[in-house]
């Protein structure tokens, strides 16, 4: 269902399968006519092709997304999982969270649960207020940050701790967030302040105490660590782009601040013990007018607005820029419309769109953004395990059609004193603010490689394609960089995660509406037509599980195959469910992707819209084998022969979902106690097809969880967090 009033982004096809949560979760603008992979075979466009296919914004070919996975750098020894330990849970429609026999699911943890003394406890009938001081929206990535029994950092004690949570977006149609408002909020323009200021507020991060008395899980609603960040709290720019004039506001003439973070989406766990997230969805929020492009002379940002999705005209997602000409509203009308840069917001939306670093222990620190690593739609941070005298490898995916997937080396080496800094904040300076980004090609040999985004690369450097004149134009414009360098496109990068046993990276490729048999490569090698009851679906629809060996942590080499294929179990064999999905582990939509740090387990969550006729999204577990386990595969997409390479084929020992979610919820966020026994993970937007019209009738609400599971006042659906543990104490999954 198509619920917006405004297109987010003029490329989004809206179709009948559209979800609310599609419409800014699917930005399409990658019309470079750099490389869908076999268009790179024999390099065989000249730099002026590239040029005139950049010039022209035309129809657009697809995105991607990638997700991360923490792995910590307390480098403990990970218990030997060899297979699975628990009966699969079958696939269900059913409005409630389903775990398998001997599991315990808890809620826990809110949208607008009070995180304050003196805040009410939430009425959640679009009446309450100080969302600054409550659990934010739509709860994503989540990391786990140990406290001992004095409040101290630990990292092995099981029983208490500080969830950083990530809250992506909100559950809205025609601009307004409209379970926060009474009656539904404003669907036209301008928005009443009173309801931006609280649309404003449930954005960002919480940071949030959680304890367990004996079984029972629990947070803290006054702990000294609970902790806001917003779309308004202030950050310091950090890396190569810091100072740079494409940072200049009205906010910050020298470019060295901004405020906020929006559409957090993964989250990565550095090994010195901070939280990362990755802003994603970000350009969807801002403006542009109509004569923007004449007003800024055509200079070089026109082509960087228009690869970010903000051609101009633009509306913006909520309409936050109409509310009033005070600042906090008029910053989201990214145009030129003052005498300089120092006087408007038309680098606004260049101060999002990149990793935010934050100390969850130090409520008083402000956020970093770490424009090193790159600018775009960011999913998670993978850290490789760190090794002592080696720089610091984390990877990344960029989650729109067609995008790529990146990899971050540090300029310096870890040290392994660093795993417990003094200052936490610093050791982020340290490892991530000098450092080379790569941006991955592949070859349909099952080999790759990481090509450098820096002006060391001369394909960059000498761009005649976009004006490189320094590697913070490189940090601010990445994805026109890695266009430049010659980079493959994906079928959505999501969250990735780095295997504890090989160092593997794994990243998710959620789907692509966009890929079509011209355009299949070995890397993203299907193309086909799914129904969903009468209603068709084209393109990679399922979605798969890229893993990645470099040669070694910082080579420029890496092997590749496809560890597993999503697809409905009834799906052809020789086309589409090329890894034999059963009942017990059919899925689509692979999104969330982390490995135990306490197991090993990969744990693979889904955002799905094309297999939810018949179940909801969920959460499955994984043992993976490694790179190789398969073999190549020629597969037939219509009249189109690819060969690719395909994982051991998983059985439900190694592979079975473990957890559906409520109805039109995403499965995302996973966490666990040092000791694997607690795992918690986030339930996104239940409800989210609820009609707005039909807010104030629980009746017609697609979901009343958590309400109808006996958590929290009111009928309207909430994002949550739950723990989930086994009643025999045991290890999650084993
Ligand atoms: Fe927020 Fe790409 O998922
Ligand atoms: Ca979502
Ligand atoms: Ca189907
Ligand atoms: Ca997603």
């Amino acid at each position: 269902m198509f619920k917006g009033l405004f297109n987010p982004s003029e490329t989004i096809v809206k179709s009948q399968t559209t979800r609310p949560s599609d419409l800014f979760n699917d930005e399409n603008s990658n019309t470079s006519a750099n490389p869908h992979f076999e268009e790179v075979l024999g390099s065989r466009l000249s730099r002026r092709s590239l040029f005139r296919g950049a010039g022209l914004a035309a129809t657009a070919l697809g995105a991607t997304a990638v997700t991360g996975c923490a792995t910590t750098g307390s480098g403990g020894s990970v218990a030997s999982v060899d297979r699975l330990g628990f009966k699969p849970v079958a696939k269900s429609t059913a409005d409630k969270v389903i775990v398998p026999e001997g599991y315990t699911a808890q809620i826990i943890y809110a949208l607008g649960d009070p995180l304050a003394a003196g805040v009410p406890a939430y009425k959640n009938d679009g009446t309450d207020a100080q969302f600054e001081q409550r659990a934010g929206d739509h709860h994503d990535g989540m990391e786990w940050f140990g406290l001992d029994a004095s409040g101290k950092p630990s990292d092995n004690f099981n029983s208490r701790g500080i969830l950083g949570v990530n809250h992506e977006a909100t559950t809205d149609e025609k601009l307004a967030s409209f379970f926060i408002h009474a009656n539904g909020g404003a669907s036209t323009l301008p928005r009443p302040a009173g309801e931006v200021d609280k649309e404003l507020a449930i954005h960002g991060l919480s940071f949030v105490e959680v304890q367990a008395s004996g079984k029972q899980w629990a947070y803290k609603p006054t702990s000294p660590f609970n902790r806001r960040i917003t779309a308004m709290t202030p950050a310091v720019i950090h890396g190569p782009a810091r100072g740079s004039e494409h940072l200049v506001t009205k906010f910050s003439a020298d470019a060295t601040l901004c405020r906020g973070t929006l559409n957090n989406c993964g989250t990565g766990k550095t090994p010195w013990g901070t939280f990362v997230s990755g802003e994603e969805n970000w350009f969807g929020y801002f403006s542009r007018d109509a004569k923007d492009d004449d007003a800024r002379k055509k200079d070089k940002q026109v082509q960087g607005l228009k690869r970010y999705g903000r051609n101009a005209g633009a509306a913006s997602r909520h309409g936050w820029e109409s509310a009033g000409p005070q600042d906090q509203y008029a910053r989201w009308n990214n145009s030129a419309i003052g005498a300089s840069a120092k006087e408007d917001y038309r680098n606004e939306m260049n101060t999002f769109g990149y990793v935010v670093e934050v100390d969850a222990y130090d409520t008083a620190a402000p956020m970093r953004k770490r424009t090193g690593l790159g600018r775009f739609a960011h999913e998670s941070v993978a850290f490789a395990k760190p090794v002592a005298g080696q720089p610091i490898v984390c990877y990344m995916g960029d989650d729109a059609r067609n995008e790529y997937i990146y990899k971050f080396v540090s300029a310096a080496q870890w040290d392994p004193k660093d795993a417990s800094p003094a200052n936490r904040l610093a050791a982020g300076d340290k490892y991530l603010d000098k450092g080379t980004l790569f941006a991955a090609r592949f070859k349909d040999d099952g080999t790759g490689v990481w090509l450098e985004l820096s002006m060391d690369n001369p394909k960059i450097a000498n761009s005649s394609y976009f004006e490189f004149r320094s590697n913070a134009d490189i940090a601010i414009f990445t994805r026109l960089a890695a266009d430049a360098a010659g980079a493959t496109k994906m079928d959505r990068p999501e969250w990735g995660g780095v295997h504890p046993r090989t160092g593997e990276f794994y990243s998710t490729l959620t789907n692509n509406s966009s890929r079509t048999l011209e355009k299949i490569d070995a890397a993203n090698p299907r193309v086909y037509t799914d129904m969903k009851g009468s209603k068709e679906q084209k393109g990679n629809v399922n979605g798969h599980i890229v893993r990645m060996a470099d040669t070694s942590p910082t080579s420029t080499a890496f092997k590749w195959d496809i560890y597993v294929f999503g697809a409905e179990a009834g799906a052809d064999k020789s086309s589409v469910n090329l890894s034999n999905l059963t009942d017990e582990n059919d899925m689509s939509s692979p999104d969330g992707l982390v490995f135990s740090p306490a197991t090993g387990i990969c744990w693979i969550q889904t955002d799905d819209g094309a297999y939810t006729d018949q179940t909801n999204c969920m959460m499955l577990a994984a043992i993976p084998g490694k790179l190789g386990d398969g073999g190549p595969r020629t597969v037939k997409q219509g009249d189109k022969e690819v060969t690719t390479y395909v994982g051991k084929t998983p059985t439900p020992t190694t592979l079975a979902r473990f957890l559906v979610g409520p109805r039109d919820c995403e499965i995302t966020g996973w966490c666990e106690t040092p000791d694997g026994r607690a795992v918690f993970i986030n339930i996104q937007h239940p409800g989210e097809n609820t009609a707005m019209a039909d807010v104030n009738d629980p009746s017609k609400y697609t979901s009343q969880w958590p309400t109808n599971a006996g958590y929290g006042a009111g009928k309207r659906p909430r994002s949550a967090t739950i723990v989930i543990t086994k009643n025999d104490g045991g290890l999650i999954g084993a």
